[in-house]
């Protein structure tokens, strides 16, 4: 094409970000990375609306994004965004998203926010990181935050999901963490991670609401009591998985916090494509 050729108008997406990467972990879970927009700050742990153009509208030709919250799975330095995702085959975006490619865009509206961050929360000397399914994914971040090692002495990450291959993104993840020289040596043995299936034999079966319950969390990990003056939670899940951890922090005497005004757990719905 020279200079002289009529040019058509190239679609470009508004907050246009390009993929960099894209994992499938089962075929229901994936993962990608995009470039970071240069001016986007966040906190590790808060969530950004992302999506893609929708098909034009039949009657007005015009077309919408179809845009969702989606918790950044990548810590406040790294200089790309990570993102961590169900597909569902008849999901308006996910049937969509998944199929994206490196060198694809996807729309990223830069105005990050959220409550599972450690402004949230006050000093404390145990963090719990309860999640199911995709709600790892803002604690993903929060692993690989310094801040995190840093204000803890203790960090134990459970992750409650149907199947074993739902566990692996988590697992490669806590194995990058130990292995990763700067974030290792922070760690050291702060971290406990506790994973466990409900519908697949593993060696830690059942939810983790029933777990904690019995006793036998606590138990497998030696912690005497949870309360107030130690324990400090974020929560990210489904609601009814949400509800129920709530209501077990709230019988260990803690209570619910916020950006505004920081106490001892904070809570985040695990964000559906
Ligand atoms: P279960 O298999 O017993 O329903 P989902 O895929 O439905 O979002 O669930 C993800 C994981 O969260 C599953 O292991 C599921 O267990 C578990 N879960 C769902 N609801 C709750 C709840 N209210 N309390 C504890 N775990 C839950």
């Amino acid at each position: 094409m020279n200079d002289m050729t009529p040019t058509q108008a190239v679609p470009v997406l508004p907050d246009a970000q390009t993929v960099t990467e894209v994992t499938h972990w089962t075929d229901y879970l994936f993962s990608f990375r995009v470039t970071r927009p240069a001016s986007l700050r966040f906190r590790s742990g808060e969530f950004v609306m992302i999506g893609l153009m929708g098909d034009p509208d039949p009657k007005t030709g015009k077309a919408k994004p179809i845009l969702r919250a989606y918790s950044i799975a990548s810590p406040a330095w790294d200089d790309e965004l990570e993102f961590y995702s169900i597909k569902v085959q008849d999901g308006p975006l996910t049937s969509r998203l998944q199929h994206i490619k490196p060198g694809d865009q996807i729309i990223l509206r830069p105005k990050p926010v959220g409550t599972l961050v450690h402004d949230a929360l006050l000093p404390g000397k145990r963090l719990w990181l309860f999640s199911t399914g995709t709600g790892i994914a803002p604690f993903a971040s929060l692993l690989r935050e310094p801040e995190t090692w840093e204000a803890y002495d203790e960090v134990i990450l459970t992750h409650t999901c149907r199947e074993v291959a739902e566990l692996e993104y988590g697992r490669r993840l806590i194995e990058g963490l130990r292995e990763d020289e700067l974030i290792g040596e922070l760690i050291g043995d702060k971290l406990r991670y506790y994973p466990t299936t409900t519908r697949e034999e593993s060696p830690k079966t059942g939810r983790i609401t029933d777990l904690l319950r019995r006793g036998e969390v606590q138990a497998d990990l030696g912690i005497d009591t949870i309360g107030p003056e130690t324990d400090r939670a974020m929560v990210c899940g489904s609601l009814g998985f949400n509800l129920e951890i709530k209501e077990i922090l709230e019988g260990y005497g803690l209570e619910e916090g916020a950006n505004s005004e920081p106490k001892h757990y904070v809570v985040e719905k695990a964000f559906v494509g």
